[in-house]
């Protein structure tokens, strides 16, 4: 049997196209995910691709009388990767204590539970650490910035919490991977972005505008110091993403990692304007976007792109995708998920 792999959120975004990545490195997932953001159809989605059926357990991560259960059912689990929590910015800042409550409790009762135990554990965290960085492309050595959001600010003291816990516990080896902008779909649009309600972020707000779920789309500002005056973001594939964390888990396997606790900004290095993404997307989908130019959005920081010569040089990892294969994926998976919805 190969490693085992738990990959928590593992019906969710970022998370399901871990589980399939994991598994054709020749690991074996297992997901647990309380379905609070996600569909259970997913599951059957993964399947198709990797042709094999995840072991599955829906829990709420805050129940540490059922983290606790797992754990002792599953001494076999060599490594953790940890997506579950909640990750809207507006909706944080409506709900500041559902969000560190989930947040936190989730991670600290799955830490508490695998204390007497050596675990790898790759956790989910995001560029929104570094807020608007003073020089770009900003590296892991950038200062970390106050959070804008309550989730942010839950991204930071999780950062914090998991520096502490590896220097206070030798069992842990931890890897926080701060994300720039997910985006697109797997090649085989069975699994992509699935957000709930309206979308908060551009990518499937566009995809939406343009299956004409959406009457137009609106830019958020065309007035910032940029290139075209609209915000610059560092947009990655999700399955380059995917594959970063698979590359984290080997890393620390292989005991190559040099201390308990590692960083790495997992981003392409490249810039990209809200209306490059938008052009982007019309050239290589061939589809004509309805979009208007509107007010600025509050939080938005005005640039943010990575600079992942870290990840390169010590995980391994390059970003492989480009913007014009995120924006095919996305539209290709927005086409099936209207077609077949769930
Ligand atoms: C991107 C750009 C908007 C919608 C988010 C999360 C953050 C992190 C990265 C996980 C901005 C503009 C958007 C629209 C627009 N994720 N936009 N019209 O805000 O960079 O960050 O992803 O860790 O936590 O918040 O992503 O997609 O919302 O916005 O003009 O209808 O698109 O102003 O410049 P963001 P986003």
């Amino acid at each position: 049997m190969s490693t085992k792999i738990l990959v928590t959120g593992g019906t969710g975004f970022i998370g399901s196209h871990t589980v399939v990545e994991l598994y054709n490195a020749g690991y074996t997932p297992v997901i647990i995910d309380d379905l609070s953001n996600s569909s259970v159809k997913i599951i059957d989605q993964i399947e198709k691709i990797i042709n094999y059926r995840p072991e599955f357990h829906e829990f709420d991560l805050c129940d540490q009388n059922k983290v606790n259960d797992f754990v002792a059912a599953h001494s076999d689990i060599k490594g953790i990767i940890h997506f579950a929590a909640f990750k809207a910015v507006g909706e944080s800042v409506q709900k500041p204590l559902a969000y560190y409550k989930n947040n936190f409790f989730s991670l600290i009762n799955l830490l508490t539970a695998y204390k007497d135990k050596p675990i790898n554990f790759v956790f989910s965290s995001s560029c929104t650490v570094y807020g608007q960085p003073d020089v770009l492309p900003v590296t892991e050595e950038a200062p970390i910035k106050k959070a804008e959001s309550p989730y942010g600010n839950t991204k930071q003291i999780a950062e914090e919490i998991l520096l502490e816990t590896a220097n206070a516990n030798d069992n842990y080896k931890i890897t926080a991977l701060r994300y720039f902008n997910p985006v697109g779909a797997h090649s085989s649009a069975l699994i992509g972005e699935l957000p709930i309600g309206i979308p908060q972020n551009l990518i499937p707000f566009i995809t939406q505008t343009a299956i004409g779920k959406r009457e137009k789309i609106t830019v958020f500002g065309d007035d910032y110091d940029t290139a075209d005056g609209s915000c610059v973001r560092d947009y990655i594939h999700v399955v380059d993403l995917a594959k970063a964390h698979v590359a984290a888990i080997k890393r620390m396997e292989n005991s190559k990692s040099k201390d308990k606790y590692e960083v790495f900004n997992i981003g392409t290095g490249k810039g990209t304007t809200v209306l490059e993404v938008i052009h982007a997307f019309e050239k290589s989908t061939g589809e004509k976007l309805n979009y208007v130019i509107g007010p600025r959005r509050i939080g938005d920081v005005e640039k943010v792109f990575g600079d992942a010569t870290k990840s390169t040089q010590e995980l391994g990892w390059t970003a492989e995708l480009n913007i014009e294969d995120m924006m095919k994926s996305a539209w290709e998976w927005e086409k099936y998920i209207n077609n077949n919805p769930f």
